[in-house]
Formats: structure tokens, C-alpha cells, sequence
């Protein structure tokens, strides 16, 4: 192993590197930021700083991090692929624990829904990465067999950034749980043809990376559900659902024997009404703090035991980010001890916070009601 990593790689969305510099300025002030490119940053490390390779960076904003080894640029693509494992060599000596993994991710090109763009792997990600596992030494466990990038818990990762065509990054990490047993914390979900909207890619990442145990049967609102996706990912978990939203919403999710549209405002509903939920989500193209007010209004209410709650903070202006501590520590006063924030994938300039009463484990199966009311239209 790398006797001592003098930097940091982080890939993050497209404008959201401000948000990953204060972040990292608050929580690990003696990093300092050494370069970066827009979706891509570098950090350099204290001398003595002792992170372990699974360290967690406890960062909303940073979509993937890991040991930075260096840059390889120029060159064709097999050339660069041979640099690159010259560094990983030269980093990992015989009797280091193996590489068992490759991630190769593209930076994002563009601000997520600029022109369409979404961010996710590309074919020049694919190329680089074919081309790096034929040049890996026959012995590496990587080249033995690398059908599929996902890494299990626990396994040392190869990570190859694209920060240009003929600009790799090259680093590594130890894969935790979740986005970082994907390359760049990209998944590949597809929009299904069905899905009325986006929001259905947010919601299914959502219910990934948050583990939140959502069970067949429990009863879940969601306030800002209109035109539905977020609702058809739902409906699919065998939940009932309530969708609150004055808009309209697609006659395929009012069509589900499951879904009831309440056509109001959050803030027009009783709270009594939500004794009954289960799980709360909050999707409203609004201010963070109304859609927290509004939260907060049903979650302390004393009818109401809501379990979890997975809200969308939009930050129409990215200087919000920095609230983003006294957003998560306004969600734990509600009686939400665990309460993490993430910048979704498949969202665009917002963050996702996920919160719930007990630990994932113990929350799962501990509804005890077996008929259930709905929500009233
Ligand atoms: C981003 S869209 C929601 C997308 C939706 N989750 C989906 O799956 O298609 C935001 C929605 O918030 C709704 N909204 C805004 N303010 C609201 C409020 N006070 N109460 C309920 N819905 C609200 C808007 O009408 C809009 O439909």
C-alpha cells in the first residue's frame, strides 16, 4: 500500500465545487486544495494525516473521492493505458494487499441538464477502461477476470478519472457500501419507458443510496409529486401512496389502484392526516426552508410517528450549500438522529436528505399496523 497518499481526488457535479471546497474546509481544515477542473477536484493531504483507504469524507457534494497517484496525459490510448499501470506499480509493491477492482469514470462534462446532459459513464469511459484491462499485468487480479466494474464491500479499487480525453487521473479506494462500489458513484439506471418523469431515476437512486427499509403495504406520501415518477418508484415497492401536489398528475399514476392524488398544497393539509404515514418525501420546487417549515410542521405534530423522510433541498443559488449542516441538524431536532445529505446522481442543482427515527436495521419491519387508511383525498 501507498506508504503515505499526499492527495485527494473528488469527481462532484458541475458547479458544485465550491460547495465541495467549504465542505472539506469545515470538516478537514488541514487539507488544502491543490487543482482543480470543473466536476473535479484535488486535495493535498497532510503529511501525517493516517486516513485509512476506506476513509469516509463525509461530504454531501462529492459524488466519488479517493488517493490521487497522479495524472498520465497525451499519448494514444494503449500508451496511456501502459502509464498508468506503471504508476499503479510503482504505488502498490509486491506484498500490498491486491487490486481486485477497475473504475474508470469520465468528469462531468457539463452542469447536470445543461443541453440535456446527464451525468453517468460515456463510451470514451468504456474504451479507456478496455484498454486498461488489456494492459494489466497478467498476474493482477483485475486482469483475471473483471466482467463487471461493481465492487463488493471491502475490495481496493484502481480508479482512472477522465478529466479529459487524454487527461487520466489515476488513484484508488477501498469500496465502503453503496456509490463507492460503483465507478464514480455512477449507477446505470435507465428511465424506463413507463416513467412519467425524471424524478423516478432520483427517487430509485434515493431509495439505494439511503438503504431507508421501504416495505410492500407501509403508506408513504409524497409532497411535490406531480407529474409522478418519484411515485411510480414507489407504487413498484408495493407501497401506498399519497401524492400531494396542485399540479397535474399523469393518468398513468392517478390510474394505480395504490395512488391518491391530493390536490392541495403541503401546507393545506390537516396534520392530523399523516398519522397514518409511514414515510414522508418532500419533492417541491421551492426554497429549502419552506420545504423544511413544512416538514417540520407534520413531523412534530403528536398524532404523527413518521418513520422517514427523504426531502429534496433545491439550492437555486449554490451558496445554499453552506447551510446544508444547519439543514441536517434541523432534521435531527425533529427526533431524526441519522440524517445524511447527498448530491443525487440523477438530480440536478439540489441535494437529497435522508432521515429516519431508528437505525435502518431496527426501523425495518417494526410497523406494526396491518390495514391501513390512506391519506384523504
Ligand atoms: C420537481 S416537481 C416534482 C416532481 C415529482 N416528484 C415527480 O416525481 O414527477 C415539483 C413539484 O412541486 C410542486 N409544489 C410546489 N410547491 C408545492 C407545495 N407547496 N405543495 C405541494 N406541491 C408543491 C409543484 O407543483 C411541482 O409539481
Amino acid at each position: 500500500m501507498p506508504a503515505s497518499p499526499s492527495f485527494l481526488f473528488v469527481t462532484c457535479q458541475v458547479g458544485a465545487e465550491a460547495a465541495v471546497k467549504s465542505e472539506l474546509a469545515r470538516r478537514w481544515p488541514l487539507f488544502r486544495f491543490a487543482y482543480s477542473r470543473p466536476g473535479f477536484l484535488t486535495f493535498k493531504l497532510p503529511e501525517d494525516h493516517a486516513l485509512a483507504d476506506d476513509f469516509d469524507l463525509e461530504s454531501a457534494f462529492a459524488r466519488a473521492y479517493g488517493f490521487s497517484l497522479g495524472k498520465i496525459s497525451g499519448g494514444a490510448e494503449d500508451e496511456m493505458a501502459r502509464a498508468a499501470w506503471k504508476l499503479a506499480s510503482a504505488a502498490f509493491a509486491a506484498g500490498d494487499p491486491p487490486l481486485e477492482k477497475l473504475h474508470v469514470w469520465p468528469r462531468d462534462m457539463r452542469a447536470a441538464g445543461e443541453h440535456g446532459f446527464s451525468p453517468g459513464l460515456s463510451l470514451a469511459a468504456l474504451s479507456a477502461r478496455a484498454a486498461l484491462l488489456a494492459a494489466a499485468p497478467k498476474q493482477s487480479k483485475i486482469a483475471l477476470g473483471d466482467a463487471t466494474a461493481t465492487a463488493r464491500p471491502g475490495q481496493l479499487v484502481l480508479d482512472c478519472v477522465l478529466v479529459q480525453a487524454n487527461e487520466w487521473w489515476i488513484g484508488y479506494h477501498r469500496a465502503r457500501s453503496g456509490p463507492s462500489c460503483l465507478p464514480g458513484g455512477l449507477d446505470d439506471l435507465a428511465l424506463p419507458e413507463a416513467a412519467v418523469s425524471r424524478a423516478w431515476l432520483k427517487m430509485e437512486e434515493a431509495i439505494r443510496w439511503s438503504q431507508l427499509p421501504l416495505q410492500a403495504g407501509e403508506q408513504c406520501v409524497e409532497i411535490g409529486c406531480a407529474p409522478g415518477g418519484s411515485c411510480q418508484s414507489l407504487l413498484a415497492r408495493g407501497l401506498i401512496v399519497a401524492g400531494v401536489d396542485p399540479a397535474d398528475v399523469h393518468a398513468d399514476v392517478l390510474a394505480h389502484p395504490n395512488f391518491t392524488h391530493v390536490r392541495m398544497r403541503g401546507a393545506d393539509i390537516r396534520r392530523r392526516e399523516f398519522r397514518q404515514t409511514d414515510w414522508l418525501m418532500a419533492d417541491m420546487n421551492v426554497a429549502p426552508t419552506y420545504t423544511l417549515d413544512s416538514v417540520e410542521d407534520i413531523v412534530t405534530h403528536e398524532a404523527v410517528r413518521i418513520r422517514g423522510l427523504l426531502l429534496t433541498l433545491k439550492l437555486p443559488d449554490w451558496r445554499l450549500a453552506d447551510e446544508l449542516p444547519e439543514y441536517l441538524a434541523r432534521v435531527r431536532s425533529w427526533g431524526y438522529p441519522h440524517a445524511m445529505a447527498r448530491q443525487l446522481q440523477h438530480s440536478r442543482q439540489e441535494v437529497c436528505i435522508a432521515a429516519w427515527r431508528d437505525s435502518p436495521k431496527r426501523a425495518a419491519g417494526k410497523s406494526s399496523r396491518t390495514k391501513k387508511s390512506r391519506i384523504r383525498e
